[in-house]
């Protein structure tokens, strides 16, 4: 932590016991953004906002801890940046908090989400969404009472997911898609088809490998795909109402590996606020291999590139889970260090995990690797977390799980 006399305090809140370390004031702000209390109303929950709500997304920051971070560690009109964007959630708020909004990420479902709802459109240009999916449900239900068959072969791992009249419509609804001009509402429209997928597949969502059988009528998949768009339109009609005047520049977003960063200028960036993969916890490529084969997204640099991935902690000796991820950790702070100002913070996400009965401690493993980096801790607030996962229940045994908010910063030149 920086020089300034170490105060620890402990505040109890809804989300769980948070226990905060570093300078006050930047503590509190930590500690504020973590302290996000359940929303008692499904209408009234910030999590699933305007274009929030729209696609799920393993592991999404919480809207309300997003703007929170935006508005306390970054300047109005300053350039907020997040390496691991995933569904976009800081992008939205940065551009909604008056800041340019810089975002990249290695899946390639994850820029087509953020870039799509980081975009502000028209009135005109939503009602030319809704006509758009319109026609695609028409030419879906044409082929569907022509019994018209499938216009290509699809793989086992489809023909096992969905009800053969469902794999009809949904392919009738992706030709349609595919042949219609490139421009940014087709682009909307592969989003909608990716945001049914799930529900009318006999999986329960992308992180479960459980199977449901769901009993689905003929034409259902089409009526959700409609019902989606004009849900889409209308989020991205409140997003657009909700920006600033003048609107900040529009969000720019792109594939890239945080560990490397090829994007970005040097110091281009005001603040860096991301949630990096939870070690050990997910495989985007895994969860999302569905949906990216049904987008057409090549997942290559996903496939090589990916941090933290679930499968590859597994296959590693417990005790080697926490150097492999310290590693990991320095190869961003060491690429990330380069697009911040000098001076300038960095505020990470991150939650503690474990491989089997070894916790991997994201703030003490951050703590550890930052200096090295060019990074000086500063802050950091930690509010408790269950912990669900009981063959690695050992190992938050003496400390809980935690969600931690970190805040360093980029150290000046030497
Ligand atoms: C915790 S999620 C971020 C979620 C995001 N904050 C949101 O609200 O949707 C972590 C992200 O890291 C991405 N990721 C994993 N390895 C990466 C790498 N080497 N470079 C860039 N992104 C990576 C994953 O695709 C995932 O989107």
């Amino acid at each position: 932590m920086s020089d300034e006399p170490k105060r620890r305090r402990s505040l109890s809140h809804v989300g769980g016991h948070t226990d905060t370390a570093g300078p006050r004031a930047e503590a509190e702000k930590l500690a504020h953004a973590l302290d996000v209390a359940p929303a008692t109303d499904a209408d009234d929950d910030p999590a699933r906002s305007h274009v929030h709500g729209f696609h799920t997304y393993p592991a999404r920051m919480h809207p309300t801890t997003a703007a929170r971070l935006v508005r306390a560690f970054s300047p109005p009109g300053g350039k907020v940046f997040d390496p691991f964007c995933g569904s976009g959630t800081v992008l939205v708020e940065a551009l909604l908090a008056g800041r340019a909004a810089l975002g990249s990420d290695l899946n390639p479902l994850a820029v087509r989400l953020a870039r799509c709802k980081t975009r502000p459109r028209t009135e005109p240009e939503v009602e030319y969404l809704v006509a758009r999916a319109a026609e695609v449900v028409q030419h879906a239900e044409d082929r569907r009472r022509a019994r018209a068959g499938a216009t290509r072969r699809y793989p086992p791992e489809d023909v096992d997911l969905f009800d053969p009249h469902v794999l009809l419509e949904l392919d009738s609804l992706r030709s349609k898609i595919e042949s219609l001009p490139d421009e940014p509402t087709t682009l909307d429209l592969a989003l909608v088809l990716s945001a049914i997928l799930m529900k009318v597949s006999r999986r329960p969502g992308d992180t479960s490998g459980a199977v449901v059988m769901r009993k689905i009528r003929a034409g259902f998949a089409s009526k959700l795909f409609m019902q989606k768009a004009e849900d889409w339109a209308t989020r991205l009609g409140a997003f657009s109402r909700a920006l600033p005047s003048p609107p900040p520049p529009r969000g720019d977003v792109s594939l890239d590996d945080a560990t490397v960063l090829k994007a970005p200028r040097d110091e281009v960036a005001d603040a860096v606020i991301t949630s990096p993969p939870y070690a050990a916890t997910y495989d985007y490529l895994y969860h999302h291999e569905l949906r990216l084969r049904w987008l057409n997204l090549d997942a290559g640099m996903l496939a090589r590139g990916e941090i933290g991935g679930r499968a590859a902690y597994r296959r590693m000796n417990e005790d080697d889970g926490p150097a492999a991820w310290a590693w990991e950790l320095s190869r961003f702070l060491k690429a990330v260090r380069r697009v911040l100002k000098p001076g300038a913070p960095l505020v990470l996400v991150a939650a503690d995990s474990a491989v089997r009965n070894v916790a991997i401690r994201a703030d003490e493993i951050a703590a550890d690797v930052a200096p090295g980096c060019g990074f000086n801790p500063v802050a950091r607030a930690s509010q408790s977390r269950p912990h669900f996962h009981e063959p690695s229940a050992a190992a938050f045994r003496t400390r809980p799980r935690f969600e931690h908010a970190l805040l360093l910063r980029r150290s000046s030149p030497s």
